[in-house]
């Protein structure tokens, strides 16, 4: 049972050329309780709020917290759909096992999205390339300093009008490859959607933002060769007609639409390598011609091309700096499906 509570002070919704990426958020929000002695408890939509913790809660001092992302969406037919959420809740649930958070419910926080969505239907924006970006997470909200798992707390989903995620949009963007500070290491948490992995990261995007770069291409943290993720994206590689993603090691995200690009690709008969790929590799390919695309891809901004790296004081351009066939056609084609003017022929909208 989810308990409703309107708010009686909705506001003012922002125009939708100027949404930007999770400035705005909705009138409503999704909120359940953890209690050791009563599992997870109390779901109930309330007004947007802020949020009343005490200063020794475990999340600001041990980083107990997950988050998830996904995005519903106003189709041209009028109808709301949402992507995959089957797979961001499954994902959520191994995020928490990992950082010993208790799991939840899946029919209920399936029930939550859906509620939630409905409740503050009119927030979702219509125009092109805009959305509703869901952002589902848990705190540890324990006063205890002492260092173990909390024993309480606290699970809320907050929404957000959003337009592109990158202001390139679908242009493609520079990029700095990072070879000294790492993301995370394998049997670390890497694959755990945690903030810990996000703010380890925000050094190198500084530094790499000053040189005039979008994003920073993370390496492994032995040895400072394979390719693991760009900014908070998996990435893709078309080398010499094939394509190739690195492999689910341990410390990289197992993306939704990671998993998505490659369904995609392989229903249109192209095989994907999910393998090791080395930065070496990637430059010998480039200086040899036979580089044609990379891309990062992630909820937020879907697909995203790489128009050009730079490795240890290297400039490799790739695909003449423009967005490259395949990066269109996969863009074009998940974005058509997420907006149902593309047959959904993967059963991914809900
Ligand atoms: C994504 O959706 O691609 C991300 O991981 C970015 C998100 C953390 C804003």
């Amino acid at each position: 049972m989810i308990r409703v509570e309107q708010s009686t002070n909705l506001k003012a919704k922002p125009p939708q050329g100027e949404l930007g990426f999770g400035k705005y958020f909705t009138d409503h929000m999704f909120m359940l309780d953890y209690e050791a002695s009563q599992g997870w408890h109390d779901a109930r939509i309330v007004p947007y709020q802020p949020l009343t913790l005490d200063p020794a809660a475990k999340v600001f001092h041990y980083g107990q917290t997950i988050f998830e992302g996904l995005k519903a969406y106003h189709g041209s037919d009028g109808r709301v759909r949402l992507f995959r959420p089957e797979a961001n809740i499954a994902r959520m649930n191994r995020s928490n096992v990992r950082m010993s958070v208790p799991e939840l419910d899946s029919e209920l926080f399936l029930a939550a999205l859906e509620r939630l969505i409905e409740v503050d239907a009119a927030w979702i924006p219509s125009e092109p390339g805009t959305s509703l970006y869901i952002r589902p997470f848990v705190i540890a909200t324990q006063a205890l300093l002492g260092v173990a798992p909390s024993e309480q707390y606290q699970f809320a989903i907050i929404m957000s009008p959003v337009g592109a995620y990158y202001p390139e949009g679908i242009n493609p963007v520079r990029i700095f490859v990072e070879s000294e500070h790492v993301r995370a290491s394998v049997g670390g948490v890497g694959e755990a959607k945690t903030a810990g992995n996000y703010a380890a990261t925000f050094m190198s995007q500084q530094t790499a933002k000053e040189s005039g770069y979008t994003q920073v291409m993370w390496l492994d943290s032995a040895q400072h060769r394979y390719i693991e993720e760009v900014g908070s994206m998996n990435v893709f590689f078309c080398i010499d007609g094939k394509v190739c993603t690195p492999a689910l090691s341990g410390s990289i995200l197992a993306g939704v639409t990671r998993s998505s690009i490659i369904q995609l690709l392989e229903s249109w008969g192209i095989e994907v390598l999910e393998r090791a790929i080395t930065i070496e590799e990637v430059y010998e390919a480039g200086r040899a011609g036979l580089l044609e695309e990379s891309f990062g891809t992630g909820t937020a901004a879907v697909v995203s091309p790489i128009g050009e790296l730079c490795w240890r004081g290297e400039q490799l351009l790739i695909g003449d700096g423009r967005t490259g066939a395949l990066s269109k056609r996969l863009y074009d084609t998940l974005t058509g499906i997420q907006y149902g003017t593309v047959e959904d022929r993967f059963g991914w909208m809900r």
